[in-house]
């Protein structure tokens, strides 16, 4: 039975760069994301390329429901989904109060329930083939101290990590390979759709990558079983400093700086 790689928030950015080289090594995809024409065409593109199967799959991951109705399309398709890579997601500006309900709700069901669903309806199919790769997109953001703003954000990338984390270690003598991918700052249409392109665009060259290289890494990393993957020397310097320092340091050292770059 032809492999799968099913990729959430394949439309653009990472979740794109992630589709290209995948069709690259032969892999079978599985695109989903709320923009269809771009799936669409994106889909054309890669399957006259690559000589491979693309399939989409239209879906706003925000209605709670999707996670299962997309498990049932896979079913009734006859996908073998032997990759999954959770990557759709969005930075939601402002502090907490500003904010209504349905803004925070949404943003924790796009980027953390359905990424537990997601992972809870395909990974037993993983297991029962020993064989399995996962690649959950977390952030540099789930190990910097928090900031004013983005409220929800650094949590929500720190249970990624965790939960991706625990799913390793179970994982591991079942032939599931799961990683979380944590990159810093990153080209994509992240900071637009965010609208902090003008403030982000302050920072320094070398706190920045592409995605290209965010997407090699992360492929690299779930085939050695890296539990965690941090992008880029600064990036990691920044994510082993936050995690053995005391917390009064690191906000010392980080948090006044990180809260230039959070809109509010
Ligand atoms: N760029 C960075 O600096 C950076 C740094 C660290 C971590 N990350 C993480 O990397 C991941 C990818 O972000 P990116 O930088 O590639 O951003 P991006 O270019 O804005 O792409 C985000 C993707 O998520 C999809 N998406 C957003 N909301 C969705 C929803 N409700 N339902 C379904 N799909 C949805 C978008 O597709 P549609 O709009 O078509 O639905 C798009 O394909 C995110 O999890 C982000 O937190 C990014």
């Amino acid at each position: 039975m032809k492999r799968y790689a099913l990729i959430t928030g394949a439309s653009a950015g990472i979740g794109k760069e992630f589709a290209h080289q995948l069709a690259q090594k032969g892999w079978n995809l599985l695109l989903v994301a709320r923009r269809e024409e771009i799936l669409k065409e994106l889909s054309e593109q890669l399957k006259q390329d690559y000589k491979i199967d693309v399939r989409y799959y239209n879906a706003d991951l925000a209605d709670t429901t999707q996670p299962q109705i997309l498990y049932r399309f896979c079913q009734e398709s006859n996908l073998n989904i032997a990759m999954l890579i959770n990557n759709a997601g969005y930075g939601v500006p402002g502090d907490f109060e500003n904010n209504d309900w349905k803004t925070h709700k949404d943003n924790l069901q796009v980027m953390l329930n359905s990424v537990v669903e997601i992972c809870h309806f395909f990974y037993p199919n993983m297991i029962q083939q020993k064989y399995g790769r996962i690649i959950n997109v977390a952030s540099l953001a789930g190990f910097a101290p928090p900031t004013a703003g983005h409220t929800l954000y650094g949590g929500i990338k720190s249970f990624v990590v965790r939960f991706s984390h625990s799913l390793h270690l179970e994982g591991k003598k079942k032939g599931v390979h799961v990683t979380a991918l944590c990159p810093g700052f990153t080209f994509t249409e992240f900071h637009d759709v965010n609208g902090t392109r003008q403030m982000v665009s302050k920072l320094p060259n070398f706190m920045w990558m592409k995605s290209k290289k965010v997407v090699k890494q992360g492929i690299i990393a779930v085939e050695k079983n890296q539990p965690v993957k941090v992008n880029g020397k600064i990036n990691r310097i920044i994510a082993a400093l936050s995690s053995a320092l005391p917390n009064w340091v690191t906000r010392m050292l980080f948090a006044g700086k990180t809260n230039k770059y959070r809109k509010r």
